[in-house]
């Protein structure tokens, strides 16, 4: 069994060249997250006593996101620092020299490019650890394709005996298919001595760890492999075809995993839900959908078709259909879309309505109000049972300072109106097509703006003579007058 338990050491200092990228590799995100918070997530579902992780390039905006992930997950995040990439067991070493330098028990060891790499198999791989009590065990796969990979070299008696990289490899050894993942479990003590032990002396001029195993099984010691059955979970990421393809398989597994909890997928392949989602039972996703992290569906709602929703919270039995929308709040049983814009700081009260054409940003919208058609609201209050007439806007902006909009409970206001805020419009009021709401309008008034209606007769032909304007009014008046004239007969 497993004494002086367990601390994890995950690998994180290497360029990734191949992203051609000004953000560290393992900063790229898929499902939401970092590649690095996916593989600090994994390690800290083993509950470790030490969770290290060694930085190099891009340290410092790496080192401030492992702070961010720390506090979500409330726990230490012990950082190291490797200055020069000198291979891959010096990085073991650079992790190690920042843990008690008596540290015992097992040491994990896994990397920051490797996401979807899960705590269950990792709890695999330190239970068959401990039940053969190895001094190191291996995480294998066995690939069709394994250039590029160190090959795992096992005895006549099928015992590992080494690992060797693609480099120093000689033919026979290439064809082996059952490759290292860079997942281990390490006897602490075994692990040091190792360490101390490698040379550079290869074909890439790198302190190599997998020459611990060798080591080690030179020494006796019993060295072990567990076989993961599943490939991806020890897929690494070095290019953005692979970021893709993996970020891909991710959302193919969290978009199948709610399925199965009771949610229907209408196109599972066109709907990208982020790791930090939440959806409730018999929701319903058309094709379309983007769901990013702190996004909360309730049951029954409907979402899309073609609808992002980062950070949103949609109350049950909801409908939010064509719809752009972030750090908002949608009530249950509410209708938005098609064709809606929610901007931060929206909540819809319970059965309200955000409607087509219509753009809300940091407003109040009770419960059972409505704002049907072509409307901005921003920075406004609007109580509940209103109805908002089409096309109106929120004046909230006078170049200088943002003002708020006050609008009461079961108003109904006229299509075309301008609320020039900061203005209050008690309850129950209603106001004409086309105000200008300037002064606040109290409880139960009816507001009109704007003098009567006044026609120039014949403006257009006498100001703007030979326009197609002017010819379409002429041709209507001869028509107009032919008709009378006719009838006067
Ligand atoms: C390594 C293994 C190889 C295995 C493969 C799996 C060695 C010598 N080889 O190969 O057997 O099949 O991983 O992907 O270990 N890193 C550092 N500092 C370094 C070097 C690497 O932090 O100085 C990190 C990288 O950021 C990366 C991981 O370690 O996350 C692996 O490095 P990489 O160079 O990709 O490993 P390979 O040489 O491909
Ligand atoms: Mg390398």
């Amino acid at each position: 069994m497993l004494v002086g338990g367990v601390s994890t050491v995950v690998l994180a200092a290497g360029e990734g060249t191949r992203m051609r990228s000004a953000t560290p590799k393992v900063l790229h995100r898929i499902a939401g997250r970092s590649l690095v918070e996916h593989a600090v997530r994994a390690a800290a579902g083993t509950d470790p006593d030490h969770l290290a992780v060694v930085v190099g390039h891009g340290r410092d905006a790496v080192t401030t996101h492992l702070d961010s992930v720390a506090s979500e997950l409330g726990r230490k995040i012990t950082v190291a620092v490797q200055d020069q990439q000198k291979g891959t067991g010096h990085a073991v070493g650079c992790g190690l020299a920042e843990l008690p330098a008596d540290l015992g028990g097992t040491v994990l060891v896994t990397y920051g490019d490797v996401p979807l790499l899960d705590t269950e198999t990792l709890k695999a791989l330190l239970a068959e650890h401990a039940e053969r009590g190895n001094a190191i065990t291996v995480l294998t796969a066995v690939l069709e394709n394994p250039t590029g990979y160190g090959r795992i070299v096992r005895d006549a008696s099928g015992a590992v005996v080494k690992i060797v990289e693609q480099k120093d490899a000689t033919p026979d050894e290439q064809a082996i298919t059952e490759i290292n993942s860079g997942v281990y479990a390490f006897d602490a003590a075994v692990l040091r001595d190792g360490l101390s032990r490698i040379s550079t002396n290869n074909a890439q001029g790198e302190l190599y760890l997998t020459d611990v195993l060798g080591i080690a099984r030179g020494d006796g010691k019993r060295v072990g492999a567990l076989i993961a059955s599943d490939p991806w979970l020890v897929e690494g990421i070095n290019d953005r075809v692979q970021l893709a393809a993996v970020g891909a398989e991710l959302n193919r597994r969290i978009v199948e995993g709610w399925m199965r909890s009771g949610v229907t997928f209408v196109d599972p392949s066109s709907a990208w839900i982020d790791a930090d989602v939440q959806i409730g039972r018999d929701a319903l996703i058309e094709p379309g959908v983007q769901l990013k992290a702190g996004t909360v569906v309730g049951e029954n709602a409907t979402i899309g078709p073609d609808t992002t929703l980062s950070n949103v919270t949609v109350g049950a039995g909801a409908k939010v259909i064509r719809t752009h929308g972030s750090d908002s709040h949608i009530g249950a049983g509410a209708s938005v879309g098609p064709f809606a814009y929610l901007r931060p700081g929206v909540q819809l009260g319970e059965k309200g309505k955000i409607g087509t054409f219509v753009e809300v940003k940091n407003s109040e919208i009770g419960a059972g109000s409505k704002v049907p058609h072509l409307s901005y609201i921003g920075d406004a209050t609007i109580g509940e049972g209103s109805n908002i007439g089409a096309a109106s806007v929120t004046v909230n902006y006078d170049g200088v300072q943002k003002h708020r909009t006050i609008i009461g409970s079961h108003c109904r206001t006229g299509s075309d109106n301008m609320f020039v805020a900061p203005v209050t419009v008690g309850d129950g009021v209603y106001t004409g097509a086309g105000t200008v709401v300037r002064r606040n309008i109290p409880p139960g008034a009816l507001a009109v703006s704007g003098g009567p209606q006044r026609n120039f007769d014949e403006w257009v032909i006498k100001r703007r003579p030979g326009t197609a304007a002017a010819q379409a009014a002429e041709a209507a008046l001869e028509q107009h007058n032919a008709e009378t004239t006719e009838e006067g007969r």
